[in-house]
């Protein structure tokens, strides 16, 4: 216990998340050793009302929630028994059936509401009998209106992304850097930062900065990890991603 204490401070610039942590550890384990002469209740007194505000509540108060206009089950689509028409020999070109690559190599992104009215095209017929393909019918598809979108990935206007070079040329999975959206049924709420104006998919879904999956965060540095991993360096270059 002491030699790890030591260690962790001889490494003296090491103030990682991780070696924190440690520290902090070894200091409990400290004080639980001593209860008699420590100020132990004080500690944990003032430790877990500040944890709960710096981990529980201040980023429920950072993050503002939104619903999507409708819900949109990508589950429901892509099983072949309930929609027989989107068609493709594996699972990726079924995706692109919707966000589809145009001739120009520029990427559809969320698909358009004609592509929806391919099936959904009559306001007094619904295929199913859920409120939300009613909603999508009687306020969207009536109008022809666009359907207002949030978008979770979307970077700010400044960077320059593009999906041929990583889907076609790069021959990534989408699941790479979307994770699971594709499983899901439900629309997860849209959560943005108030102070930075981004979205918690870009700026880190785990609040105390480590980062299990890709999809996980997608800053500047989790682009740029992920190009050195994948040996295309020289992508990492200003004017490569800052138009
Ligand atoms: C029937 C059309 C359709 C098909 C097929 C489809 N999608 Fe989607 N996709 C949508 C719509 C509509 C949205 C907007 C709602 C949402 O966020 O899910 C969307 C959104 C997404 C998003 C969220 C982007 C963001 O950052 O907000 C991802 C990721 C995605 N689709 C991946 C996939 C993948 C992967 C597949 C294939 C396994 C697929 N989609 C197949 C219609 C489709
Ligand atoms: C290739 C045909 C096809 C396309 C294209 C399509 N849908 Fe569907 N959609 C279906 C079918 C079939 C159902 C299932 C109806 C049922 O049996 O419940 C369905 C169900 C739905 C439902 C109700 C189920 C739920 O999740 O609540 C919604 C909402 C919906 N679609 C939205 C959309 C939107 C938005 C688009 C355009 C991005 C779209 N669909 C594109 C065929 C399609
Ligand atoms: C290398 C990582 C990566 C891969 C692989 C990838 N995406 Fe994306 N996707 C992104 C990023 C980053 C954005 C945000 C782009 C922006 O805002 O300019 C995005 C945005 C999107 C959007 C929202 C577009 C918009 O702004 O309206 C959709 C939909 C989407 N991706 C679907 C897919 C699908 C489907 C695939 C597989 C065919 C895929 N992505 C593969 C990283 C990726
Ligand atoms: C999961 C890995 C991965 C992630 C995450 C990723 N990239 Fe890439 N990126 C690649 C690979 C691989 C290539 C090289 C593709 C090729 O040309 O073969 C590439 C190429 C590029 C290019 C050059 C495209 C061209 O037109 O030549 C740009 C620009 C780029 N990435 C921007 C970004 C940005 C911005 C992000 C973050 C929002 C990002 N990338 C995240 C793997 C990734
Ligand atoms: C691999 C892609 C990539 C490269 C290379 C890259 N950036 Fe970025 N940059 C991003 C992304 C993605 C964001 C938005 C997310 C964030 O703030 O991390 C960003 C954000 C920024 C911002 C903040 C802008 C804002 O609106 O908040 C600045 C400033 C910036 N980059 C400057 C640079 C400079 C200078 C370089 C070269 C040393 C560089 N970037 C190289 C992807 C990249």
């Amino acid at each position: 216990m002491e030699n790890k204490v030591h260690s962790s401070e001889n490494s003296g610039k090491d103030f990682t998340l991780s070696a924190l942590l440690d520290r902090l550890l070894s200091y409990v384990a400290e004080l639980v050793s001593k209860p008699l002469q420590s100020g132990l209740i004080y500690f944990l007194a003032g430790l877990l009302p500040a944890l709960f505000i710096g981990w529980m509540l201040f980023p429920m108060a950072l993050y503002s929630r939104q619903m999507q206009p409708i819900n949109f089950s990508h589950a429901l689509h892509l099983d072949p028994e309930v929609v027989d028409t989107i068609e493709g020999d594996t699972e990726q070109e079924r995706c692109l059936y919707c966000h589809a690559f145009l001739d120009d190599g520029t990427f559809v992104g969320i698909p358009r509401i004609d592509s929806c009215m391919e099936c959904h095209d009559d306001p007094d017929n619904p295929l199913g009998e859920t409120l939300a393909e009613e909603k999508l019918l009687k306020e969207y598809v009536a109008y022809e209106r666009e359907i207002p979108w949030l978008v979770y990935s979307r970077q700010p206007d400044n960077v320059y992304f593009s999906h041929i070079a990583m889907v076609k040329m790069g021959e990534m999975a989408c699941e790479t850097c979307h994770g699971d959206h594709a499983k899901t049924d439900q629309l997860p709420l849209y959560r943005k930062n108030r102070l930075t104006g981004y979205s918690i998919n870009i700026w880190g879904k785990n609040i105390s900065g480590y980062k299990t999956n890709t999809w996980d965060r997608m800053k500047m540095d989790d682009c740029a990890d992920c190009h050195t991993e994948k040996g295309v360096e020289e992508n990492n270059a200003c004017f490569v991603c800052h138009k």
